[in-house]
């Protein structure tokens, strides 16, 4: 069945200029890209997304981590989105991430891991009207 996550390329990889590589691999996984807009996250933008990550420790470093550059936000439709979006990043740490991942090719560490994917599709459709809302 068709469905939809969010992803985001973070800044650590906008910087390192491996966006384009990262949305080609996207185009190649079958996902079909509905939305696309590359922004530069305000703190408070990047505190409300991650606002469920409020209570650790790592909050006040990832906020700050995700507002330090440009990101490129995209609605992602395919079967089977949200698990297969997941597989292709790789695990939260690029140290532990499988081989043939994003996050084991370009991530360089457990914060500055290149990309984001909404972890269920409650969670999508929460972060995809986070960001695109009232934007047609
Ligand atoms: P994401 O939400 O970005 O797709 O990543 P995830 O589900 O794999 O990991 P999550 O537990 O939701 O953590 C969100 C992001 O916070 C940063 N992080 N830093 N320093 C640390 O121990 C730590 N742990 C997580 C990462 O940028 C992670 O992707
Ligand atoms: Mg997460």
């Amino acid at each position: 069945m068709t469905e939809k996550t969010l992803a985001i390329i973070k800044p650590d990889a906008v910087k390192k200029k491996v966006a384009g590589r990262i949305i080609q691999r996207i185009e190649d996984e079958g996902f079909r890209i509905a939305r696309m807009e590359m922004l530069r996250p305000a703190r408070e933008l990047a505190e409300g997304f991650y606002a469920v990550h409020k209570s650790k420790p790592f909050f006040g470093s990832l906020t700050e981590f995700m507002s330090s550059g440009e990101i490129v936000v995209m609605l992602l439709e395919r079967d089977d989105a949200v698990a297969h979006w997941r597989a292709v990043m790789g695990a939260t740490d690029p140290a532990l991430a499988a081989p043939g991942t994003i996050r084991h090719a370009f991530g360089f560490s457990i914060e500055r891991n290149a990309v984001h994917g909404s972890d269920g599709p409650d969670t999508a459709a929460w972060e995809i009207d986070y960001f695109f809302k009232n934007k047609t």
